[in-house]
């Protein structure tokens, strides 16, 4: 029996592979082109010339590396181990760019200073003509007008790398100027010891930039456009980033969120009201790694400068707050991981904390002292008060004397029907009905009232509290009127 046996397990076919790529959008040879000569080591300058004629996009790529090729089969030898694979700073890993965008060419040549390899209809040829310096790309790609336009504004979105002259169809793409640039620790990819791409996080910079055109931001590996985010700016990572070998998504869903953390901790600054209401802002918040600094700003565009969060604990605080200008942030305004990160910076107190209800009883007080010697005039009040408790609440009420000028508060009404009325702050001669007499007795009764009033509500803004005050103020009439009211 015969046996035949090659050593490779494969084969390519070329077509076969160019009607795969088929549904990728042509623009992608400007990409892997220009990959390739940013790429090449100690390149300096880069011309790029795309022109269209008769259903045919014709480009040159030439660079002026030293060094051009490294290896000249590897430009029709897929997945080799590439030079560049184990350098974090080299956009190329896969061996498989350039031969992709060859597959879908109609010929295709390279020239470098190894030698000049040609493919066309007759196969591949390899030549001995050499390149002083660098090497020199043309290709020949069946294309429309409009892809051929894409080429163009695809090159025009490149972000040139520092040191490297781009010049595209005669004209110097001029370096963009970043909004900011800033460390970022970030997912990367490497070959190991053994070629095997794996993941780590590494640091690098990321510079931000205004987009071009109005259709958003994009993640660019090292000047290189990978994909749309669509976000306020386009993001340049300086390192290889983790791409399939499309060089049309990312690999590892957690990637972009993580830049974008990384983007919003160091220029929040730049964050207008609008930009904090993106889905990607929004996220970020919710990391346990944002910026405190970042989020405090975020809360000020988003809500304002005075803002607490609504208090249920103290429904008056919350009206309080509002009295006196603050903006009350309700639960469903921020998802439950936001409110997490943004209660644990302290970005924003409960109105309970700003603007708290007076609470005499606050647990933890110190206790208030109490006046050993009232004096007959603030006996005479005290029955007034209490007889006026039976008529207008209809309950009877006990009155207690305080004697403390710092911490509690001028009188007090609360549950267990107890009045306490604080001589230490109301002074001895509130409760005098010498002249002016009639200015004290005012006082005496409205002061009186009011405290009444929470026999029913405690909320002082609540419409409840309202409600009982009219309620005490019609049988107070009542009361006056059928002459039950000894005078004061
Ligand atoms: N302009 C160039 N200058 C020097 N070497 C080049 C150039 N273009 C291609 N090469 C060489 O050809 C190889 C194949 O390029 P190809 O784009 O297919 O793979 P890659 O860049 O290594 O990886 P990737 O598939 O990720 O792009 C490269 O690894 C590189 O060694
Ligand atoms: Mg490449």
């Amino acid at each position: 029996m015969m046996t035949t046996t090659i050593s490779d397990w494969f084969t390519v076919d070329r077509v076969g592979l160019a009607k795969k790529l088929a549904r990728k959008p042509k623009q992608f040879v400007v990409v892997e082109l220009m990959q390739n000569a940013w790429d090449a080591p100690g390149v300096t300058e880069v011309i790029f010339d795309c022109g269209f004629e008769r259903g045919l996009v014709n480009i040159s790529i030439r660079d002026n590396s030293p060094k051009g090729f490294d290896k000249l089969e590897h430009a029709y030898t897929l997945f080799a181990p590439s030079i560049k694979e184990k350098d974090f700073l080299a956009r190329g890993r896969f061996n498989s760019g350039e031969k992709f965008v060859f597959s879908i060419c109609k010929s295709a040549r390279v020239e470098t200073t190894s030698g000049t390899l040609v493919f066309d209809s007759s196969g591949r040829t390899e030549l001995t003509d050499r390149l002083e310096v660098g090497s020199l790309i043309t290709c020949s790609i069946p294309a429309s007008r409009r892809e051929y336009k894409k080429m163009l504004s695809t090159a025009e979105r490149l972000i040139v790398p520092r040191g490297i002259k781009t010049i595209v169809n005669g004209t110097l793409l001029q370096p963009r100027i970043p909004e900011q640039t800033f460390p970022a620790i970030l997912k990367t990819e490497a070959a190991n010891e053994a070629g095997e791409l794996k993941s780590q996080k590494r640091q690098t910079e990321v510079s931000i930039y205004t987009p071009k055109g109005n259709e958003g931001g994009w993640v660019y590996e090292m000047g290189i456009p990978i994909v749309a985010t669509g976000d306020k700016w386009d993001y340049d990572v300086g390192q290889k980033i983790p791409v399939t070998m499309d060089r049309e998504a990312l690999t590892k869903p957690g990637f972009l969120p993580s830049l974008r953390l990384a983007v919003f901790n160091a220029a929040y600054a730049r964050l207008d009201a609008e930009d904090c209401n993106q889905p990607w802002v929004h996220a970020a918040v919710e990391s346990k790694k944002s910026n405190p600094a970042a989020v405090q700003h975020y809360m000020e565009k988003r809500f304002s400068t005075a803002r607490v969060s609504y208090d249920p604990s103290d429904r008056e605080a919350n009206k309080l707050a509002v009295s006196k200008g603050f903006e009350i942030v309700h639960g469903n305004m921020l998802s439950r991981q936001a409110w997490e990160r943004v209660k644990e910076v302290e970005a924003i107190l409960p109105a309970g904390k700003v603007t708290p209800s007076p609470k005499p009883f606050t647990p933890g007080a110190p206790p208030y002292r109490l006046l050993d010697d009232p004096s007959p005039e603030m006996l005479r009040v005290k029955a007034y008060a209490v007889n006026l408790a039976r008529e207008v609440i209809g309950c009877e009420v006990s009155v207690i004397f305080a004697d403390d000028p710092k911490w509690f508060p001028l009188a007090v009404y609360g549950p267990s029907r107890d009045l306490i009325l604080n001589v230490g702050r109301l002074g001895r001669k509130w409760f005098s009905l010498a002249a002016p007499e009639s200015e004290n007795r005012d006082r005496i009764n409205r002061l009186l009232i009011h405290e009444w009033g929470h026999h029913y509500e405690l909320d002082h803004l609540s419409s409840e509290y309202h409600e009982a005050l009219c309620k005490i103020g019609a049988k107070l009439a009542e009361v006056v009127a059928a002459g039950k009211l000894p005078p004061l």
